[in-house]
């Protein structure tokens, strides 16, 4: 049997030899080069089409200038337009449209008045993005030359002086990017202690630049390595792509709000899934149990310590030798995790395992089938390409080969079989940047291998380390090169189908580690092997990429935590859509249990994320079915008030909930940001008046996070917690009003069965608090509430009031007027609040 802590620095070891590639000189500035001019420029139906014809003599700095190249420019719609500059006949390499569709919903003709214009200057070519309303120019490349060349693309924007720039993850920078001398890499690797300033899992070229006047948004769709360099030179700023392939495929989105920036990108790269809602329970795992006997003894545990536990885990220690689909007969016999699948369907608690892609080069089924199937990656020679991850020596699939699915489906279909197999609810799949522990040499060509722009990826060895190699060529012909930072993404498809083929009509759960633009339509998403760094990372996925079921490993994965930091990060933690605890083999345990803090820090929170739950997937919903951020920076609530917008390790959860958490390890005081706004504290239900500055909460307990609601907002509670996602939905609600200063609020429930894709019957309504009434109104549907019966509210609650008890009772308790009502929610109800 295989050593329990079969670590990385074994696996380098096993490694034969480091592939040796030439790091070849930086080549001069681009900005020597002489740029293209637009000739033939024709008018479109949707905008226009130009040649661009070099401007000079070539300057061939990393490859060969492309003599001529052609611009298509389409106003997609009124808010977006679309600018596409490529070689005439389009015969480079373009992220391909199996795995990013390209938007169908372009308006027919040119949407008119565009709220964006683009207007060019024809020699040398330079093109500008203007706001129509304020003639502010948004995006200008004049005076940058444009660099066009074999394995370099090279565009750069002038920028407002110290922009406010967000996106280009993944990244763990500060959430509003550096803008002197900062370069964000794009090229998928793992990452373990997730690092600042350093390229990691994932791939999201899509900014959001946010000005007073307004905010607009720029997505290149590329899947090439980039480095994209923001700079501020003498007060001038500017953004510079640096990209080694592919063309340059750029959506500009108008805005003018934050949100329906979120909302146009989500046009282009697609809604995110709705996840099941026991998915937003509270799932626990740990990479190191050592058999059944200690996953059994974690289940039971929680029970024991009255922790909710929604979903347990089990990462590659019960494969047999990290082989996947297998079982190690010893310490995860079929039987005995089948009698732990049982135990926890029949108390509606889940399973969840993990799948890598990278599958142990031996002979057995999974792998021989692959063989069979002809799916396996290979090198020119057509030998299986080889890595070396957890299992030693591996394979990995070609995605793009067209047994690629169904080899992928049939391996679920039978490993994880509800008859007979492991009968999991969801999946977690890793290592698919794809990562590899170490490089055999490489010997393929050297443009692919090492190109002459080096992006700078924080890898020793170039593009191909601790990777599958950039000279590999997929089915079909597709390099890795181009091709690397989808791995993930289309892993992720292929397991969604999977999924979906195992439990036909439910919402699959995949979480994932590597994503590329576009990977929200099917997956969650961890944020990797951290140790601290979580809030900033959270928004970018939520906010931004468009993949709102996201969070960090809670107690943080690598090193060991403490009581204090454990305590603190569960209440967080409780705040995240994605909420896992989850540690490595080497660090000692954290489930939440061990501690008084912890556990207590966990129950308290967790009793609140589950009385919100329905809020939350309500939330959830509403970014599904249009892309409205479900958890979002403060600037996106208050886009005028430029205090905001550095702000990232306070965030608003939903529509009305600011999440103020204590970042400093054994601290009781927290500084935290109150925006100009009626606030309610959530605690104690008491009425604060947000003045904009930064005020010090103290005597924070331990095991309490600082909430406040924002006032103008109703909020759907479970009337009370429950230990199963299950039973919380049996509970009626509590409908809480947080009016704002004219006494007024809005908000809105989504209710459904949880976990179909196609529903038949739902509840989704728009609840108005005006002049002391509550009236309800929307679609009545749904029917799945209290046993036998419909969805009840069994009360409503206003807060500020100087009456009633509110969270915390005695002292410190400040009041609410409660009223109980007992209403059944089958139609339209208007109710009298104000008693
Ligand atoms: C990777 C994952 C981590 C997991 C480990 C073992 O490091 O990021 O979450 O526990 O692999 O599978």
């Amino acid at each position: 049997m295989l050593s329990l802590t079969f670590s990385t620095a074994i696996l380098v070891s096993i490694c034969l030899i480091s592939a040796a590639t030439a790091i070849r000189p930086r080549a001069p500035d681009a900005n020597s080069c002489p740029g293209y001019k637009a000739i033939n420029v024709k008018k479109t139906d949707s905008g226009l089409t130009a040649e661009l014809q070099l401007a000079g003599t070539a300057c061939d700095i990393y490859g060969r200038d492309l003599a001529n190249l052609k611009l298509q420019v389409a106003y997609d719609s009124k808010s977006r337009i679309h600018v596409k500059i490529t070689d005439p006949e389009e015969k480079r390499y373009q992220v391909p449209e199996e795995v990013f569709p390209r938007p169908d919903n372009r308006v027919n003709g040119p949407a008119k008045p565009s709220d964006i214009t683009f207007t060019y200057a024809a020699s040398p070519f330079g093109f500008t993005i203007t706001r129509r309303s304020t003639g502010e120019k948004l995006f200008d490349t004049t005076g940058n030359a444009l660099v066009f060349e074999s394995q370099y693309l090279r565009l750069k924007t002038s920028l407002p002086n110290d922009p406010n720039i967000y996106g280009l993850g993944e990244h763990s920078d500060s959430f509003r990017l550096p803008n002197i001398n900062h370069t964000r890499t794009l090229w998928s690797r793992d990452s373990y202690g997730i690092p600042q300033n350093s390229n990691l899992y994932g791939n999201h070229p899509i900014y959001f630049d946010h000005r007073e006047s307004g905010t607009h948004g720029v997505f290149l769709l590329n899947s090439n390595g980039m480095d994209i360099k923001l700079e501020t030179v003498d007060g001038k700023s500017s953004l510079e792509y640096n990209v080694i392939g592919g063309v340059l495929d750029l959506y500009f989105f108008a805005g003018p709000e934050p949100a329906a920036v979120a909302r146009q990108y989500a046009e282009v790269v697609g809604l995110p899934a709705m996840m099941p809602y026991w998915g937003l329970g509270f799932h626990q795992c740990r990479y190191g149990y050592r058999d059944w006997i200690e996953v059994a003894e974690a289940i039971a545990n929680y029970s024991i310590a009255e922790i909710p536990l929604e979903t347990m885990w089990t990462d590659i220690d019960y494969m047999y030798n990290r082989w996947i689909f297998t079982l190690d007969p010893e310490r995860f016999p079929l039987d005995k995790v089948r009698e732990i699948v049982d135990y926890l369907h029949e108390h509606d608690q889940h399973y969840i395992v993990m799948v890598d892609p990278a599958t142990a080069h031996q002979d057995y089924p999974t792998f021989n089938r692959g063989k069979e199937d002809d799916i396996w990656l290979k090198e020119a020679d057509g030998s299986i390409h080889k890595g070396v991850v957890w299992p030693g020596v591996t394979a990995f699939p070609d995605w793009f080969h067209p047994n690629a699915g169904s080899f992928w489906t049939g391996e679920f279909v039978e490993f994880f079989s509800a008859d007979a197999g492991v009968n999991i609810d969801g999946v977690w799949i890793d290592m698919n940047e794809p990562a590899s522990f170490c490089s055999y040499p490489q010997k393929g060509s050297i443009d692919l291998i090492s190109p002459p722009y080096a992006i700078a990826n924080d890898a020793p060895l170039g593009l191909g380390d601790r990777t599958v190699h950039t000279d590999i060529t997929h089915y079909g012909g597709l390099s890795e090169y181009d091709t690397h930072n989808l791995y993930g993404t289309m892993m992720g498809d292929v397991t969604y189908e999977a999924m979906l083929a195992r439990r036909p009509g439910l919402r699959p759960l995949v979480i994932t580690r590597s994503t590329f633009a576009g990977a929200g339509k099917r997956v969650g998403k961890w944020l990797g092997d951290n140790f601290r760094w979580s809030i900033a990372g959270m928004l970018g996925f939520a906010s931004i990429y468009q993949i709102p079921m996201v969070g960090s490993d809670v107690c943080g994965f690598g090193g060991n935590t403490t009581e204090i930091l454990c305590a603190r990060w569960a209440s967080l933690g409780a705040f995240n859509p994605f909420f896992r605890n989850h540690n490595g083999d080497t660090s000692i345990p954290q489930e939440f249990y061990l501690w008084p803090l912890v556990a207590s820090s966990a129950r308290k929170s967790i009793d609140i994320r589950y009385r919100l739950l329905d809020y939350i997937y309500t939330a959830m919903h509403h970014q599904s079915i249009d892309g409205t951020p479900l958890l979002s920076p403060l600037f996106f609530k208050y886009p005028k008030d430029t205090n905001t917008y550095k702000i990232d390790t306070q965030f608003i959860y939903g529509n009305a909930l600011l999440v103020s958490p204590v970042i400093e390890e054994n601290s009781t005081s927290a500084e935290v940001y109150l925006p100009k706004d009626t606030l309610y504290d959530f605690h104690t239900g008491r009425k604060i008046k947000g003045e904009g500055k930064n005020v010090t909460l103290t005597n924070i307990p331990f095991d309490e996070i600082p909430l406040h609601i924002i006032g103008g907002n109703i909020l759907p509670f479970r009337s009370s917690s429950a230990h199963t996602t299950t039973k919380l939905r049996t509970r009626p609600f509590t409908i809480v009003i947080a009016a704002d200063e004219r006494g007024e609020a809005s908000g809105e429930l989504y209710i459904d069965d949880g976990v179909s894709i196609q529903q038949k019957a739902v509840i989704d309504i728009t609840m108005e608090y005006k002049s002391g009434r509550l009236s309800i109104k929307g679609k009545f549907g749904f029917t799945g509430g209290m046993e036998g019966a419909g969805v009840m509210v069994e009360s409503v609650k206003v807060l500020g009031k100087k009456r009633g008890n509110w969270e915390r009772d005695g002292e410190g308790a400040e009041e609410v007027v409660e009223k109980k009502v007992y209403v059944e929610l089958v139609g339209d109800v208007e109710i009298e609040v104000n008693c």
